[in-house]
């Protein structure tokens, strides 16, 4: 198992490191969707099969390509008027990205993906909301494994880092 240079990761957490309630994300910030548009755009975004469901209308995220990542490939069938958007099991995606290095991938959640991701990734930019969103779902993430942490933004609202396995 080894480090994908061209693979980031992208999340963010409220206060208690919430991370979604009844299956949406509970906070709406422009500096966070901004900041999200600005890393994923132009790139091939990854993403499990319940955070595409949780996009608005079900629907894949424009001016990138999507991998949704799935046990089920049948449910790709609801998405063939969609040509930025293909259904992969893991292990299908990692040879994908091996075999197709000109692009950069960025994992944009949920939980599951990310943690089966985490020890891939090269980089991970982490939004750190400052209050409580009495979110349902939790990630305790163990930021341990990386080596080098950046402080790429801070507001009254939130923090936004930038952490590298690499010094
Ligand atoms: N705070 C944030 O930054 C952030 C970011 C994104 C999403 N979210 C929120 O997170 C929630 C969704 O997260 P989640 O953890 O429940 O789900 P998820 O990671 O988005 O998707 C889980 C699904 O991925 C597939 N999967 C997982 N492991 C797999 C593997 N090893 N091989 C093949 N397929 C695999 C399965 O799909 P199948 O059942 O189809 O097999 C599984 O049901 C939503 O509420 C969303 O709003 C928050």
């Amino acid at each position: 198992m080894s480090i994908i240079n061209n693979l980031s990761a992208i999340i963010a957490l409220d206060v208690n490191n919430g991370f979604a309630k009844d299956g949406n994300i509970p906070w709406k910030s422009k500096t966070d969707m901004n900041f999200f548009r600005e890393k994923t755009i132009g790139k091939t975004v990854i993403m499990g099969y319940n955070t595409l469901l949780s996009l608005p209308n079900s629907k894949p995220l424009k001016g990138r390509q999507n991998i949704i990542i799935t046990n089920n490939k049948e449910k790709g069938k609801d998405y063939l008027q969609y040509d930025n958007i293909h259904f992969f099991g893991f292990k299908e995606t990692l040879d994908y990205i091996n075999n197709n290095t000109n692009q950069e991938y960025i994992v944009i959640g949920g939980i599951q993906i990310i943690e089966i991701f985490l020890p891939y990734i090269k980089t991970l930019f982490l939004t750190h909301f400052k209050t409580d969103f009495n979110c349902d779902k939790f990630y305790p993430l163990n930021t341990n494994i990386f080596l080098k942490s950046e402080l790429v933004f801070e507001d009254d609202e939130l923090t936004i880092q930038k952490l590298t396995k690499s010094l």
